[in-house]
């Protein structure tokens, strides 16, 4: 068997190594999380959030470990979160502002559905845009716990999947990971009833043209990992309802759009890229679309 390439390793190519500590130190979090997951599934305490979503014992304890580790390795001077309603100040001087989804999918805990979590980092103050992110990384705590992650310095992506229990060690699974040509599989999130009639038949044509097989999760990281490793669509889209969708543009959209456009597909808030929506406000929904380039290229072309 070759020999196996650790986070630690592949994060020692970079030569911002300021970066590299912060992945290792979100990184080094998940033996912990993830063992604290089945101990902290109660719902009764439940609270509402500043979306109106409720927020249950597991999002916020997540939410505080992933804070307190950020702004305790003295290189985050601003954590913004899905779940805090300002931002967590850290060393005013410190290189870096981070966003993150501390459970992504959390609505997904009560099945044993698969969910994640979702981070960006930026050296730049925010607001700014996606594409001035200079890294963006998700895990996912499926079956398995895989992290993946891209920066502005390498443009690839790598991921990982964590080794045994007891050592917090990654090692890697694809380096240089690109959404295969010919998708697979699409999902959409949304009720079919609430989408406009261009949008349907996009979503038609992806069955009955692209021939792609239905698979929807109900988590964001998880329903683009398959569009990642299947190729495919993935879309999250506006409704007549909700004209900007569901995912929020800081937290969700922005990171999982820079690992897609680095993967060789495409993200699109049904017009450009979202990399490119400007937003001064943090807590931004934005219409989600993610996959094949030239999916996401006919897609903005029936939106038109
Ligand atoms: O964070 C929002 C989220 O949980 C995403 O992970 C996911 O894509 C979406 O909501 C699922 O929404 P719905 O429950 O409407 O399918
Ligand atoms: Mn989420």
């Amino acid at each position: 068997m070759a020999e196996q390439i650790s986070l630690t390793q592949h994060l020692g190519q970079l030569r911002d190594r300021e970066l590299a500590q912060l992945i290792a130190v979100v990184a080094g979090l998940s033996a912990d999380i993830r063992r604290e997951f089945p101990h902290r599934l109660i719902t009764e305490n439940a609270v509402e959030n500043k979306y109106g979503e409720f927020t249950r014992e597991l999002d916020d304890w997540t939410n505080k470990e992933f804070c307190r580790a950020l702004i305790g390795s003295k290189l985050v001077r601003k954590v913004y979160s899905e779940e805090l309603a300002e931002p967590l100040l850290g060393e005013p001087g410190a290189p870096f502002e981070v966003t993150m989804d501390p459970l992504d999918g959390s609505s997904n805990i009560v099945a044993n559905n698969p969910f994640g979590s979702i981070f960006g980092v930026w050296r730049k103050s925010l607001p700014a845009t996606g594409r001035e992110q200079v890294a963006a990384f998700f895990k996912l705590y499926g079956p398995i716990t895989t992290l993946v992650y891209t920066t502005s310095e390498t443009k690839k992506v790598a991921e990982f999947v964590k080794a045994r229990k007891g050592v917090v060690q990654y090692n890697l699974l694809y380096d240089g990971l690109t959404i295969p040509d010919e998708g697979k599989v699409y999902g959409v999130g949304g009720n079919p009833l609430d989408f406009d009639e261009k949008y349907g038949g996009f979503l038609k044509r992806l069955v009955f043209g692209h021939k792609l097989k239905t698979r929807y999760c109900g988590a964001f990281v998880a329903d683009f990992s398959q569009i990642l490793h299947y190729g495919g669509y993935f879309g999250y889209g506006g409704t007549r309802k909700s004209p900007n969708g569901k995912l929020r543009l800081f937290f969700e959209s922005n990171p999982i759009a820079l690992i897609a456009e680095h993967a060789g597909g495409r993200s699109s808030d049904g017009g450009k890229s979202i990399l490119d929506v400007k937003s001064d406000n943090m807590e931004q929904r934005v219409p989600t679309h993610v996959g094949n380039k030239h999916i996401i290229e006919e897609l903005e072309e029936t939106l038109k």
